[in-house]
């Protein structure tokens, strides 16, 4: 059998660090200041999000997760087989590996594609995969959700269920969901499907304890793109002078962290030649986190031409999975 090494295969399709200056240009020069969300990502905000994950607030991770365990065979026995395996915003893989079980146990191998703007699936978590399913191949896609999705649309190779998990899709905004579902539809083919993993709309009290947690790891992992900017851009944001800040806005339905300036300051950003002047309370809007109805989903879906074969969830209804073709 071919090794671990041989079995895995690293293809960089684009760096975030290559739109870093530019995007950080724009937002901290906005009106109203924010930063793109996808720079969380960091080794160290990586770290961050897996600690995050099992926090006993953060109950996304966990729902999912069982709602994957219980229902992998089901999800396999409605796409057409053999089948690859694509997961858009990989991590570190975790869950993936339930879908991975069960498509292994009705053919011979399989290719799962992980893509991912941050790179390391490696050193992030497919090393064990390799080590226990001896059958498995793994190509990383190092870029963006567009770039891997368009390079898989040039390559040839029989059908594909594209995996979203993780409720990534409700860092985006309305528009980014209309153009991303739109796009899906233009780059996958007929018999491919689309399993995509949302948070549902619920207790405003829940929602806060699970963006802002007791330990204050998820302000730790909010502060680190601040470091990010550090290391990264030759900034000098002093992180002691900032703070983690996540409220419910219940009439947009979605969690919003921002950053919020405990004083008035000035920062520096080395690489880009700026000085960013901060009233004291001033925030940066660093990330959305927009919960759903299963219906709400499920009009968007089919919208843009997606066609939902099941849906999915945990007893307390607190988590969905849809799969679509
Ligand atoms: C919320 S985490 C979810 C990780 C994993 N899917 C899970 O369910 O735990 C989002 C992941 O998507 C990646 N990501 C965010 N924006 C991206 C983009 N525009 N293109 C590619 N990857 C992106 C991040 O690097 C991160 O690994």
């Amino acid at each position: 059998l071919p090794t671990e090494q041989a079995r895995f295969s690293s293809l960089t399709l684009r760096r975030a660090h290559d739109s870093l200056a530019d995007d950080v240009r724009l937002g901290l020069t906005a009106a109203d200041k924010w930063l793109p969300c996808k720079y969380f990502y960091d080794p160290r905000g990586m770290a961050l999000y897996e600690r995050i994950c099992e926090l006993p607030e953060y109950y996304l991770t966990r729902t999912e997760t069982a709602i994957l365990k219980h229902h992998a065979a089901d999800i396999i026995a409605l796409a057409p087989a053999p089948l690859s395996l694509v997961e858009l915003g990989s991590g570190s893989s975790a869950k993936i590996r339930y879908l991975i079980e069960a498509c292994l146990a009705r053919q011979a191998g399989l290719v799962y594609y992980a893509i991912d703007i941050s790179p390391g699936a490696l050193d992030n978590g497919v090393r064990p995969l390799l080590q226990e399913y001896l059958d498995l191949r793994i190509v990383e896609l190092v870029g963006e959700f567009t770039d891997g999705l368009g390079y898989l649309a040039r390559e040839p190779g029989g059908p594909r269920l594209v995996a979203f998990l993780g409720s990534t899709i409700g860092n985006f905004t309305e528009g980014e969901i209309t153009s991303f579902l739109a796009m899906l539809r233009r780059v996958l083919r007929p018999q491919d499907c689309f399993l995509l993993g949302f948070d549902l709309i619920k207790d405003t009290g829940v929602l806060e304890a699970a963006y802002d947690d007791a330990e204050g790891v998820t302000a730790r992992f909010n502060l680190n793109i601040l470091a990010r900017l550090n290391h990264e851009l030759d900034a000098d944001f002093d992180l002691t002078a900032f703070a983690h800040r996540a409220t419910v806005n219940v009439e947009r339905s979605r969690v919003e962290m921002h950053l919020v300036s405990r004083r008035a300051q000035r920062v520096r950003i080395g690489r880009l030649g700026l000085d960013v002047r901060f009233r004291a309370g001033e925030t940066i809007h660093t990330e959305n986190c927009h919960k759903f109805s299963t219906a709400g989903m499920e009009t968007l879906l089919a919208r843009h031409g997606w066609q939902v074969l099941r849906r999915f969830l945990d007893p307390q209804e607190q988590f969905c999975l849809v799969l679509a073709s």
